[in-house]
This record gives C-alpha cells, sequence and structure tokens, in this order.
C-alpha cells in the first residue's frame, strides 16, 4: 500500500510556522501583515477560494482586506485600485483573484501588482527571478508541491522527475524549481508522444494537466512518489458529485507515496499564500537579510531542508 501524503496536516504544520512568524513581527512592534484580496464579479467558485483565503489570514492572524467590485469593473479602475494598494505601506500581500472578466486585460492587471507585493508569485518579474534562481515569490501551488515531495524524499539530487502539464502557474514553475533542486526534469503535456512509458520511468511524478485520472496504474514505477495536482468535479453516484485527480488513485497502491484529492495539494495552495504574505511583510519590515534572494535562501532552507515539512 502507498503512503498517503497528509496534505492538511502538512499544511496545519506550515501554519504554526506562519503564526509564529505573524507573532514575531507584531513582537518586533510592527503592524500585523496585511493582504489586500481584490474579487471582480461573482463566479461562484472564485466566491469559494476568496471566501477560503480570507479565513485562513484570520487563523494566522494576517489582516486581510477585502475589495469586492462589480463585474462591470473597467480595467481603469482596478488599475488604479492596484496603484494605490501598491503604495500603501499597510499592504504587504495583493492577490487579484482569477478569472477577471473579459473587459479586463489579466496580464497587464497582474503585471501591474509590485513584484515585492505579487504573493501569487505570477508577476513576470518574480517568474524570471524563479526561471534563472534567483529568489522572488514562489508562486504557491509550486511551493506547496515541493514542500509535500520534500514531506518524503530527502533529495533529489539527479531523480528523474516526470512533470505532466505546462501550465504557467504549475507545470513551468514546478520544473524550474525541480531542476534549481537538481532533479533530472521532464517536463510533459497531453500532446506528449509515448506518455505512459516517459512516466514510467520517473522516480516522482508531478500530474499537472487537469485531466482526470488520465495516469494509470501501468504508467507508474514501483515504488514512485506522486504528486496529484489535478482536481476535477464529476459526476458520481446517485446524482452525487465527487473530485477527482489526475492519477487514478485506486490503481497506484504499488507507488511508495501518493497525494490524495482532496486533501493533498490544495490545503498547502492556501497555507503558501499565507507564508507568502508573511514574507513580503518581513521583507518590507526589513526582516529579511536581503532583498529578493533573501526570499530564495530562506525558501530553500525550509523547502529542502523540510522545516516544518515532515509529518511525524
Ligand atoms: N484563481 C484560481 N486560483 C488562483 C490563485 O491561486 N490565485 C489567483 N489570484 N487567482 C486564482
Amino acid at each position: 500500500m502507498a503512503d498517503i501524503i497528509d496534505g492538511r496536516a502538512i499544511a496545519r504544520q506550515l501554519d504554526e510556522v506562519t503564526t509564529a512568524e505573524v507573532t514575531e513581527i507584531v513582537a518586533a512592534g510592527h503592524q500585523a501583515p496585511g493582504l489586500a484580496v481584490i474579487l471582480v464579479g461573482n463566479d461562484p467558485a472564485s466566491e469559494v477560494y476568496v471566501r477560503r483565503k480570507i479565513e485562513a489570514c484570520e487563523r494566522v492572524g494576517i489582516r486581510s482586506i477585502e475589495h469586492r467590485l462589480p463585474d462591470t469593473t473597467s480595467q481603469d479602475s482596478l488599475l488604479t485600485l492596484i496603484a494605490r494598494l501598491n503604495a500603501d505601506p499597510e499592504i504587504h500581500g495583493i492577490l487579484c483573484q482569477v478569472p477577471l472578466p473579459e473587459q479586463i486585460d489579466t496580464g497587464r492587471v497582474l503585471g501591474s501588482i509590485s513584484p515585492d507585493k505579487d504573493v501569487d508569485g505570477f508577476h513576470p518579474v518574480n517568474v524570471g527571478r524563479l526561471s534563472t534562481g534567483t529568489g522572488g515569490i514562489i508562486p504557491c501551488t509550486p511551493l506547496g508541491v515541493m514542500k509535500l515531495i520534500y514531506s518524503v524524499v530527502d533529495d533529489l539530487t539527479g531523480k528523474d522527475v516526470v512533470v505532466i502539464g505546462k501550465s504557467n502557474i504549475v507545470g513551468k514553475p514546478v520544473a524550474n524549481l525541480l531542476l534549481e533542486a537538481e532533479a533530472t526534469v521532464t517536463v510533459t503535456h497531453i500532446h506528449t508522444h509515448g506518455l505512459p512509458d516517459i512516466v514510467r520511468k520517473a522516480d516522482v511524478i508531478v500530474a499537472a494537466a487537469g485531466a482526470p485520472e488520465l495516469v494509470r496504474g501501468y504508467w507508474v514505477k514501483e515504488g514512485a512518489v506522486i504528486i496529484d495536482v489535478g482536481i476535477t468535479r464529476m459526476e458520481g453516484e446517485n446524482g452525487k458529485t465527487r473530485l477527482v485527480g489526475d492519477v487514478a488513485f485506486d490503481e497506484v497502491q504499488h507507488a511508495s507515496a501518493v497525494t490524495p484529492v482532496p486533501g493533498g495539494v490544495g490545503p498547502m495552495t492556501i497555507a503558501c499564500l499565507l507564508s507568502n504574505t508573511v514574507k513580503a511583510a518581513r521583507n518590507a519590515y526589513g526582516m529579511n537579510s536581503g532583498v529578493s534572494n533573501a526570499i530564495a535562501e530562506d525558501d530553500k532552507r525550509t523547502m529542502f531542508t523540510g522545516s516544518g515539512n515532515r509529518p511525524n
């Protein structure tokens, strides 16, 4: 039987570290970290995500400031709000929930957030820093994936890792983080020829294609580690729906460890958002030793030594 990597438990451990850091910031005489959360329109899924993020802020002592705008909001007024938040010293992180309504150019808006406050890690400057290994804010889901891998793998040096999916928010940044960790990384996607044979070589599989149960048992080498980033709502029995990952979970019991869906990567994404917000606040208060490289070094320490990551 494969071990289950308990994302909820690991996220709770990370939240404890984040809570302690908030306490340290306040004890040093600073205001608690502040996260501005912008929601434009009323997409039901976005409403749920935003509510969860705001509740999570409360749990660790981060001040969340919600900005709800109607779906008729113009790009100019959104850019004006972001410019004001960029200049506000009481705001350390800015999160603009996507998707945005169609009259708004998403790239333009995300690119207007100050890279130092870009707790999603979506700004091209942070993407560039990540791809050159020069620090910056690491996107939340890829950071969570790395922490989950390090909860069961001591050292990725030379390990064969296959990433399935090439999205800007998961596949590409995860591949860059894995390269920084000295893994041998193969990035694949749903158009890759001979995908099962490529995946079968992997010591670690990161499945992030958004294709329910794409990865079958016979694709997986005995003893591999599987991180399932996919989450799709499917029709279940009795008219109920169920959440399904990119991996056929019941077929991969010969893996050494696997993340469940739900309860694997999902909880880590929010925990990493909180951690990124505290990091941005520490930077603003001069509590990290440098600017962007200090963030990278800090992440390397916590990610690569597994501080707070390893289940007991
Ligand atoms: N929409 C879905 N996931 C995310 C996320 O992680 N960040 C933002 N800003 N929007 C999202």
